[in-house]
């Protein structure tokens, strides 16, 4: 199969550590160029140090709050400045803060979506100029939510499927542009985000965080949490030339967890 991302571009938002970070390290060892973005410099630093040591596709980083609409407007331009074009775009960000409706603020609201939802919104409106030049790829990383809301995070729940309508829009709206957009949901993929949600779940149990990863294990078919490097692979095949017909889906990255047909 062949991936043809050789000297290929991406701008892959929220991607210091967990998915993001997988992702652009699977496009490096394809041999694509790779800009990484988060809030912490230093962290971005060794990454993009580490991913220049593999030595195929290139690699930058740019210190970016994905909730500030300059911050993505300099992260657009520094991506064209240093590779010259932007291929594919990997809209991510930082999950939300779990808890049920009633614990919920407005301001906890209004940070959510600036965060899960208009961050998706403003990255695409700033690449998209780049990316209309020879066509090219938007991937949105989302959640099993999508198909199933998760108890206690109504914040994903809603917003998510934000991105799932949009995405679906888009997909019409930029077919004329050779412009394909997918988004991919994670189920339970080993990362931080996950040991954080199961460390919450345990506190309002009063059990272990491992106690917890068993019950969660044991209601995925595959019987383990993913790893980020499997969730990449699919990630990765979506963004290349291997993939020129989908465009508007979302797809389940998730041991089988969501049993809805
Ligand atoms: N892992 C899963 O199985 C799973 C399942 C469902 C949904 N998801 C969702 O998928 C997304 C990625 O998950 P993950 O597991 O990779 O999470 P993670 O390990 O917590 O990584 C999150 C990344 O986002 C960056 N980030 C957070 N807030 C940001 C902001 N305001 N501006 C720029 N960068 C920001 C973080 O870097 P800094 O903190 O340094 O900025 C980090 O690089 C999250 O939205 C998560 O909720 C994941």
């Amino acid at each position: 199969m062949e991936l043809n991302l050789h000297g290929k571009t991406a701008l892959v938002a929220a991607s210091s550590q967990g998915l993001g970070f997988a992702i652009a390290e699977r496009l490096v060892r394809e041999g694509a160029n790779v800009m990484i973005s988060g809030r912490e410099v230093e962290k971005l630093k060794q990454k993009a140090c580490y991913l220049e040591s593999i030595g195929l596709g290139k690699a930058a980083y740019q210190k970016t709050d994905i909730t500030n609409a300059e911050d993505i407007k300099r992260l657009v331009n520094l991506t064209v400045e240093t590779f010259g074009g932007i291929d594919m775009l990997v809209n991510n960000a930082g999950g939300p803060p779990a808890g049920s409706f009633e614990e919920l603020t407005d301001e906890e609201w209004q940070d959510s979506f600036e965060l899960n939802l208009l961050s998706y919104v403003r990255m695409t409106r700033a690449a998209l100029p780049y990316l209309k030049h020879e066509g090219g790829k938007i991937l949105n990383i989302a959640s099993s939510s999508i198909k199933e809301p998760i108890p206690g995070l109504v914040l994903s729940n809603t917003f998510r499927t934000g991105i799932v309508g949009l995405s679906k829009t888009l997909a019409t709206e930029l077919a004329p542009y050779n412009i394909l957009i997918n988004t991919i949901a994670p189920g339970r993929i080993a990362t931080d985000r996950v040991k954080h949600l199961d460390q919450v779940n345990a506190d309002r149990q009063g059990i272990d965080r491992e106690e917890i990863e068993l019950q969660v294990k044991a209601g995925i078919p595959l019987k383990r949490y993913g790893t980020p490097e499997e969730f990449a692979n699919f990630a990765v095949f979506l963004l290349s030339a291997a993939n020129s017909y989908m465009t508007g889906s979302s797809f389940l990255v998730d041991g089988g967890m969501i049993k809805a047909i």
